[in-house]
């Protein structure tokens, strides 16, 4: 309905990061690994490796779901590339950058912290106060220009140390080191931060697990999530008693699921997915208890979870304040072998004739984000944000430097459109941040050109560039959608 207003007042626009995909400076001012800084860079067609050097001095490398063999140690290795070391150099160049996001008139900016920046290896009893001071100059810098951090607490970067040592996050000792780093966060950014994710895309860890692997997986994919979940209610009740002021949400990795045919066995198993996938997470973080079908999900894979009666209690003294999720893609699936496939955030899906694809093969589907909105806000009945959004692209720098992303303006109108249907049938939505405002380092490739922002960085795959940044034609279009409050998306 063109003319009326549909977003609130105080609607937030914005744009998202994440700490190891930004910040570069990987080994600077006291911080400890993370298992992003072992990873390799990569492309469309090969995944990222993960490098270490094996009991006997040898090196060796590892996909995303094999195991470290015994008494190996993770490593960089001679010969790789590590993306992440340096990404965008984020850390030294916050100024210049926050000033772009204020050009652009940006309410809110979502970041998230580095656990390694903080606590180098998770167990130091006191954090690194050079960590503390990077992330209270970030903030003060913010709050000049009015801006409103969003911050997540962990966007997949656990101490390496923790990884390697305590076999991450299926074990439950991770869970009092998570609270004792939420706890510093609270109370060191009181009164400079408000707006707080406990987990980014909790539910990836049993979303994207494929179907076909041993039981022993499931058992620690479910244990793991079981620990982020007490972690984070745990986590919630403390920020809550820190600052009554603070909003916590969850972070779920939205996608819009769909039977691919009309064979009521796909209809059936499109709802399993919506319950394995997207609603476990959110029912326990948002009702503070598992829901009816966990039991058959564990049964499925013979899990035994590891819960006690306490870990109950937290769950339902730490429900979140908001739902917030990504939302990327929809993802049409089948019990009918195959069909063509999809890609999307380290998924596959069969392919939808109805929808086009990204270069990455990722779904271009605006109803989706209209459906998972109003499903989502009928389920829950709290405010929701849409946290990440946004289209991976190879960007073209022309002769006198401009690029003209009109692919990029499309693709947002297109979901902004979406987003104002779903506010007009009654959704209470608070807050949109696109991904990567400003080009990064791809989560899943590791690729530079993989580019999703409106301000582009003169940073390459191989490792060369200046780090020098330009406007696309993207920031000008933004800048006058935040001007408008999403009226004008011409
Ligand atoms: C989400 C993550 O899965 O998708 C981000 O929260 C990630 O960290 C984003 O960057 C886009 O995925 P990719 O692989 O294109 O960077």
């Amino acid at each position: 309905m063109k003319g009326q207003i549909m977003f609130r007042k105080d609607f937030l626009w914005g744009g998202a990061t994440a700490a190891n995909q930004i910040e570069g400076a990987w080994n600077v001012d006291g911080r400890g690994p993370a298992l992003t800084d072992v990873t390799t860079g990569a492309d469309v067609d090969h995944p990222r490796i993960i490098t270490y050097i094996d009991k006997d001095g040898n090196p060796g490398t590892l996909t995303r779901l094999e195991k470290l063999p015994e008494g190996a140690h993770y490593a960089c290795l001679d010969g790789y590339l590590y993306p992440n070391h340096e990404a965008i150099d984020f850390y030294h160049t916050y100024k210049e950058d926050i000033a772009l996001f204020a050009e652009m008139g940006f309410k809110v900016f979502r970041m998230s912290i580095s656990w390694s920046r903080l606590y180098p290896t998770g167990l130091e009893e006191e954090p690194n106060q050079k960590g503390i001071e990077f992330y209270r100059n970030v903030f003060n810098e913010l709050k000049k220009y009015n801006i409103e951090p969003l911050v997540t607490i962990w966007h997949f970067d656990t101490p390496l140390y923790l990884e390697e040592k305590l076999g991450d996050w299926k074990n439950r000792e991770l869970i009092p080191l998570f609270v004792k780093f939420a706890k510093t966060c609270f109370t060191e950014f009181k009164g400079l931060v408000k707006y707080w994710l406990t987990f980014n895309e909790i539910n990836n860890t049993i979303n994207f697990l494929p179907e076909d692997m041993p039981d022993s997986y499931f058992q620690d994919a479910y244990q793991h999530l079981h620990n982020q979940f007490v972690a984070s209610a745990k986590a919630v009740k403390i920020g809550h008693e820190i600052d009554p002021e603070n909003k916590i949400g969850c972070m779920i990795c939205g996608i819009t699921y769909y039977p691919h045919t009309d064979d009521p066995k796909d209809i059936l198993y499109n709802r399993y997915r919506w319950e394995k996938g997207i609603f476990y997470c959110g029912d326990v973080q948002c009702f503070g208890y598992y829901p009816t079908y966990a039991e058959k999900l564990w049964k499925e894979h013979n899990v035994v979870l590891d819960i006690t009666e306490e870990d109950r209690k937290d769950l339902r003294e730490g429900t979140v304040d908001l739902y917030t999720f990504s939302y990327y893609m929809s993802m049409s699936v089948t019990t009918h072998k195959g069909d063509a496939e999809a890609s999307g955030n380290m998924v596959r899906g069969t392919r939808n004739e109805h929808l086009q694809y990204s270069d990455w093969g990722w779904a271009f589907d605006p109803d989706g984000l209209q459906y998972y909105l109003e499903m989502i806000y009928d389920r829950y009945e709290r405010p929701l944000m849409v946290v990440e959004n946004g289209i991976g692209a190879y960007d073209k720098v022309e002769e006198d430097g401009s690029i003209h992303d009109d692919y990029r303006i499309d693709y947002f109108r297109r979901h902004i459109e979406a987003m104002k249907k779903a506010v007009e049938n009654g959704v209470d939505l608070r807050a949109y941040t696109t991904w990567g405002p400003i080009d990064l380092v791809a989560a899943s490739t590791g690729e530079m050109r993989k580019r999703y922002g409106f301000i582009y960085v003169d940073k390459h795959d191989d490792g060369t560039g200046t780090q020098k940044r330009s406007r696309k034609d993207s920031f000008y279009w933004y800048k006058k959608v935040i001007a408008s409050n999403g009226e004008d998306l011409d």
